[in-house]
Parts: structure tokens; C-alpha cells; sequence
């Protein structure tokens, strides 16, 4: 491959490597080689996914990128180009050490380790390497950055093992959803963040120009064209970055785990022929219609969370349609409406998140914009006809400061493809 094609944080990773690793080439067991893979940004279907749900993701042109050598041990030696740090642990002993190792090594680099873990419980043989990591998905803002990071480690795993495992489509070891799995398990035993598949998914299965419908209780997957050339996909940061994140979108799992039982129940009680609610495990399986039935027997959180998942879930559906018939300005219509959703009933916005939507909603050429991602923090995903794009970010320049007393960064992105390598010649 020729390197001036690469994008930027693989070529950087490349280039940075010689500077941390000093063995010459002769000490490795392979030739020098980069592994990486997107962040994603999610159209709409916010928290749906570990209910059983819908979503609408793109992978993004952001990456993270390792580049390195096999080594001739079971020693992973990192570089964090962000964080500027070294990281080490050993293959050897996973999983079984994996917990002692953890808590030994800094949290980016707990990502890697837990993916060598689940790769290790899959029965697939790993060997040590030396690399770097660089990326350009914003940390922690919004667009998956830990997701980026996971896959990208899978992909170096099997570029550093000699190909000892594959990631892809036809005759691979992993399909692309099998190692977002992975890559989910080795988040939540990483991070503590009990999240969905998402994130992982979108990375995995990205490709330019689509944005990617999952089902994630089937796990089918189809892509739709996503290519308006008037249209871009704007991510604004908020700068804000919250710790207390994870618990409470934790807590939030459990409240939609705990309303599924409650209208489970009540359904069952009320209509004893309904043979099918003995099978509904998450509010994925609930109807609109019998939400709207039972959801006034259910106290009023639970009400919210579930009213909010069950009407994102057919959100998705319609902005499905919409992009289907060519009518992304109808669709941007439904992003507001899962902001609104997002920050009054499952309330996991936070002020300076609202303060960019209501910014954009004044914006003549602003679709549509919402929080995206966990929440409490990280970005809004914006979508914008191209003559707006300028100014939307002077409203942000002129408005978001003044006030949240915090700089917002823009970013403009697109579509593009999942996980890949390359491996030079020496
Ligand atoms: C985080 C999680 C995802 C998903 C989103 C909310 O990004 O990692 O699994 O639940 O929040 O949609």
C-alpha cells in the first residue's frame, strides 16, 4: 500500500513508532504493520440498543490506529501518543489474570487488555507485540472513541498474531458481529459501563456512504445509502466530560429491565390468552399501543424510561422511511423529537447539551440536531445543509460560551469503512 494514501493517524503511528520502540527490526517476529478502525456517530435510536432495539449508526472517517511488531514473548507493550505513556501486560495467564493486570495499567490501555481477554476465551491464540496508538476520535466526546479503540485492538491482534484469527465477511474467523461482541464484553469489563452493542457494531460494520440499520436483538443488519451531497453530519463537543456517566447509564438499564417486568406483568394478569407476552424480555417486545394500555399502573419514572425507548425505537423506524424516500428534511424532524425525548423523560442531557440543540434549532438549514451517545456529556449530532454549516458554527461561537462558560469544537463527518491494516514489506 502506498503510505501517503494512509489517513493521518496511521501514518503518525507509523511514524511515531521507531521513536518509542528502539529494538531494531531484526528483534520482532514480523515486519511493521497498522491496524485501525472508526469511531461512528448514531443518526437516531439513542439507548435502544440493550433494549432489544433499533439503531441507525454510520462509522465515521475518525480512527484509531496502532502500528508495531510482534515481539517473540506474550508482552503487549503500548504508546499512547494521546495520553503520552507507555502501557504494558502480558498475554500469559489471560483470562484468568486479566482483573490483576487491569488494575495494574492505566485506563486506556484496559481496552486492549480486555479484548485480548475475550479473544483468549474464544479460544484464539495470540502473540505479543510493541505499537502505538494514535487516533482522531474526539476521547470520551461522543463518537465512540472507546469502541474505536476496541476494535482497532481486535484488528491488531489478528494483524500481530500472523493472521492466526480473521475479521470479516466470508470464511474469517469473526464476522464483523462477533467481534463487536467481543469488543462489547471487553468495554464493560474495562470500563464498568454495562453498554450495548452499538458502538462496537458500527465500527465493525461500517462502509462509506451508508449509514447501517441493526436490529440488536437479531443482530440483521442492512445498510441505507447515506449520501446527500447537500447534507453534512455536524458534531458539536460540549466539552464536558462527566465521571458519574457510567452509573447513571447504568441505572438506566436496570429501570428499562425493571419496567419490561412490571408491563410483562400486568399484560399477563390482564390478558391470560396472550400467549405471546410470556415472551417479551425487553421493551423492544412492547407495543406502543400497550404501553399507552398499562404504562399508567407504572410509577412515573418508569413510566418516562419507557415511554421514551419505546417511542425511539419507532423513531428509528420512521427515519428509516424518510431516508428511504429521499426526505432527509422530514427526517431530521425526528432528531429534535429524540432530544426532547432524551432530556424530559429519560433524562440523560445535561444543560450545555441542551444549549447546542436550542443554538442549532435556530439555525435556518439545521435538519435536525440532538444529543448523541450515553449522554451527560460528549457531542450533538447535527444534520445540515451545506450552506448552513457556516452558520451554524458562528451561532455556536457567538452563543455557546456565553452561555455554559465552555468552548464547543465542530466537526464535519462521513460515512466510512470499518476495521482494516496494512503490513509493509520489512
Ligand atoms: C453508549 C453505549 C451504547 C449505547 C449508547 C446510547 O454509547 O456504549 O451501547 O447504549 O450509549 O445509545
Amino acid at each position: 500500500m502506498d503510505s501517503t494514501t494512509l489517513l493521518p493517524p496511521v501514518k503518525e503511528a507509523i511514524e511515531q513508532f521507531p521513536h518509542h520502540f528502539h529494538e531494531d527490526a531484526a528483534s520482532y517476529a514480523s515486519p511493521l504493520g497498522a491496524a485501525w478502525a472508526p469511531g461512528r456517530v448514531n443518526l437516531i435510536g439513542e439507548h435502544t440498543d440493550y433494549n432489544g432495539g433499533y439503531v441507525l449508526p454510520l462509522a465515521v472517517d475518525r480512527v484509531s490506529a496502532f502500528a508495531g511488531r510482534t515481539r517473540n514473548d506474550q508482552t503487549v507493550r503500548l504508546w499512547s501518543t494521546h495520553f503520552n505513556a507507555y502501557a504494558q501486560f502480558s498475554l500469559a495467564g489471560l483470562p484468568e489474570s486479566f482483573e490483576e493486570q487491569r488494575e495494574k495499567i492505566p485506563g486506556w490501555a484496559r481496552y486492549v487488555l480486555g479484548v485480548a481477554t475475550e479473544l483468549i476465551k474464544a479460544n484464539i491464540t495470540l502473540k505479543g507485540f510493541d505499537a502505538v496508538i494514535t487516533g482522531d476520535v474526539p476521547l470520551g466526546g461522543g463518537m465512540s472513541s472507546s469502541a474505536a479503540l476496541e476494535v482497532a485492538s481486535a484488528q491488531a491482534y489478528a494483524l500481530f498474531s500472523n493472521h492466526s484469527f480473521s475479521i470479516g465477511e466470508d470464511n474469517a474467523t469473526l464476522t464483523p458481529l462477533e467481534t463487536a461482541g467481543l469488543c462489547q464484553k471487553a468495554e464493560q469489563n474495562a470500563s464498568g459501563l454495562m453498554s450495548g452493542i452499538l458502538d462496537q457494531a458500527a465500527s465493525c460494520l461500517g462502509q462509506p456512504r451508508k449509514a447501517i440499520l441493526l436490529d440488536c436483538r437479531s443482530l440483521e443488519y442492512r445498510y441505507l445509502p447515506f449520501e446527500d451531497p447537500g447534507v453534512s453530519v455536524v458534531v458539536i463537543d460540549t466539552g464536558v466530560r462527566r465521571e458519574l456517566a457510567s452509573s447513571a447509564y447504568n441505572e438506566r438499564r436496570k429501570q428499562c429491565e425493571e419496567a419490561t417486568q412490571r408491563i410483562r406483568t400486568l399484560i399477563l394478569e390482564n390478558e391470560p390468552d396472550n400467549t405471546e407476552a410470556r415472551s417479551i424480555k425487553a421493551l423492544r417486545d412492547i407495543t406502543p399501543e400497550q404501553f399507552e394500555q398499562y404504562k399508567g399502573q407504572l410509577p412515573q419514572i418508569l413510566q418516562q424510561r419507557a415511554g421514551y425507548i419505546i417511542a425511539e425505537n419507532e423513531r428509528v423506524l420512521q427515519v428509516v422511511k424518510l431516508l428511504e424516500a429521499g426526505k432527509i428534511e422530514e427526517a431530521g424532524k425526528i432528531l429534535w423529537l429524540g432530544h426532547a425525548g432524551l432530556r424530559d423523560e429519560y433524562e440523560v442531557s445535561c444543560k450545555e447539551l441542551d444549549v447546542l440543540v436550542d443554538i442549532a434549532r435556530d439555525v435556518p438549514g439545521v435538519l435536525g440536531a440532538r444529543m448523541m451517545g450515553g449522554g451527560f456529556g460528549g457531542c450533538t449530532i447535527n444534520l445540515v445543509r451545506n450552506e448552513a454549516v457556516d452558520a451554524l458554527s458562528q451561532a455556536v461561537e457567538r452563543h455557546y460560551q456565553e452561555r455554559t462558560g465552555r468552548q464547543a469544537s465542530i466537526d464535519i463527518c462521513r460515512a466510512a469503512a470499518g476495521p482494516s491494516y496494512v503490513l509493509f514489506e520489512n
